[in-house]
């Protein structure tokens, strides 16, 4: 490839519902050749649709969203159910009947390949097709277009494995060429242009006889997605989680949460935080059943029958389950000392929850992590027997211990929380 042409399909009419754009584009497109590729706006594809609605625009938006990445103030970043991430679910009010709204079309990659199959019946050649979006860059000011719907075209151009010119094997470049093409298109599409469609001439090595695996491809799967979690979605992404894999915790994952718990706010710019990190089965083992124990002759003493016992102690079986347990301690040694019991019992409760803040802290830090965690309340009613099975160092007070893993399964639907029921406004 030494060089390539955008030309503007001139002559497009406004498109209305229903409008064949094969053959519009067809008949308008000019010169049209083999290994040629057809790069149309995602508006004209969503009017020809039927995909123009009445609606107010936030309400669109809530529609076509299946989560929000993240917020700020009246823009929303979204994922849309075709796993594109890009503001306002592609949701658009420009260019539009004043009241109406545009949204992507329903299967861009479906739209690329009929408009795809159209061209090649009325022109008889081999064209590839590229539906596009203009969304922004999270790292980068100013928006560019991006592929949403392919068809006859490889998406993307994997060099790895293939050497530099110093010989070097290349080891990450997997070039979005689709993406690619879709942005020098819209230098020529432009946004206020009456040109909605481009032919781009000089790429034929990238067009294919099948339709391929469309823009589907662009999208990263959610295992590989370093950002996974948006502003929005960080704290709702702690759950507790009661079942999990076998799957061994990395310790290196750990101690990054334990940075984030020590960030919490504390009395007297005191540091009361400490924690207990259970690595061995033996020690976990240990602690699980001289606490068993207690707990048993707790209820025994409570005069529960034996059945009620093993009902309750059933509870404490997520630690059993977890493959990891951090049991998070109070060090309360920079409490201020008070004569009256009133004062002592204020300042004991600051560093409890002051405990508490590093607690979520660290639970939150492990679900960004991936981790799931159950923080049960345990070793807060048998303080003496989790000091003595794990050999704390004085003046560790333990705050309950907290499972940690990978998520057996999905948490359950949070319900939504009405922020008004749970205030005082004063
Ligand atoms: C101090 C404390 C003690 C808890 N003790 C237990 C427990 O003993 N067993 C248990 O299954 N969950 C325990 N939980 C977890 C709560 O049940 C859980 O937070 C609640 O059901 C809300 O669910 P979520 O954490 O997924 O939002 C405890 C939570 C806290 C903060």
């Amino acid at each position: 490839m030494t060089g390539l042409t955008v030309t503007g399909v001139a002559g497009l009419p406004e498109i209305e519902p229903g409008a064949d754009l094969g053959q519009l584009i067809s008949d308008a497109a000019g010169d049209l050749r083999d290994g040629d590729i057809v790069v149309v706006t995602s508006k004209i594809v969503s009017k020809a649709e039927g995909r123009v609605v009445r609606a107010d625009r936030e309400q669109a938006i809530d529609a076509e969203t299946v989560r929000v990445v993240a917020r700020r103030g009246q823009t929303r970043i979204v994922e849309t159910r075709h796993g594109l991430v890009l503001a306002a679910a592609g949701v658009d009010n420009s260019n539009t009947a004043p009241g109406t709204v545009v949204l992507l079309p329903e299967d861009p990659d479906g739209s690329a390949r009929r408009l795809r199959k159209a061209l090649g019946e009325r022109r008889g050649v081999s064209v590839g097709v590229i539906i596009t979006d203009t969304m922004g860059r999270p790292w980068r000011t100013g928006q560019t277009d991006a592929a949403i719907g392919v068809a006859g075209l490889a998406p993307l151009r994997d060099h790895r494995g293939q050497p530099d010119t110093f010989g070097n094997l290349l080891e990450v470049t997997v070039a979005a060429v689709a993406d690619e093409i879709a942005s020098a298109a819209d230098l020529v599409k432009g946004k206020t242009t009456q040109l909605p469609a481009v032919v781009v001439r000089g790429l034929a090595g990238l067009v294919t006889g099948p339709d391929g695996p469309g823009a589907a491809a662009l999208i990263r799967p959610a295992a590989d997605d370093m950002f996974r979690l948006g502003a929005a979605d960080v704290l709702a992404a702690r759950r507790t989680v009661r079942e999990f894999t076998a799957e061994p915790v990395d310790p290196a994952a750990v101690r990054r949460a334990i940075a984030a718990a020590l960030t919490a706010p504390a009395p007297h710019h005191s540091e009361p935080w400490r924690f207990a990190v259970l690595e061995s089965a033996q020690a976990r083992t240990a602690l699980l059943d001289d606490m068993l124990a207690a707990w048993t002759a707790d209820l025994r003493g409570d005069g529960f029958t034996e059945e009620q016992i093993a009902r309750r102690v059933r509870r404490g079986e997520p630690l059993r389950r977890a493959p990891l347990i951090i049991v998070p301690c109070l060090a309360a040694e920079a409490a201020h000392p008070y004569p009256d019991q009133r004062r002592s019992a204020a300042e004991r409760t600051m560093f409890v929850v002051a405990m508490g803040a590093a607690v979520q802290n660290l639970l939150v830090a492990l679900a960004v992590e991936g981790l799931g965690s159950c923080w049960v309340s345990s070793t807060l009613f048998c303080p003496q027997i989790a000091v003595r099975s794990l050999g704390l160092p004085s003046g560790w007070e333990p705050m309950g211990a907290i499972g940690v893993g990978h998520a057996a399964g999905p948490p359950s639907p949070r319900p939504p929380r009405d922020p008004e029921r749970f205030l005082l406004t004063l």
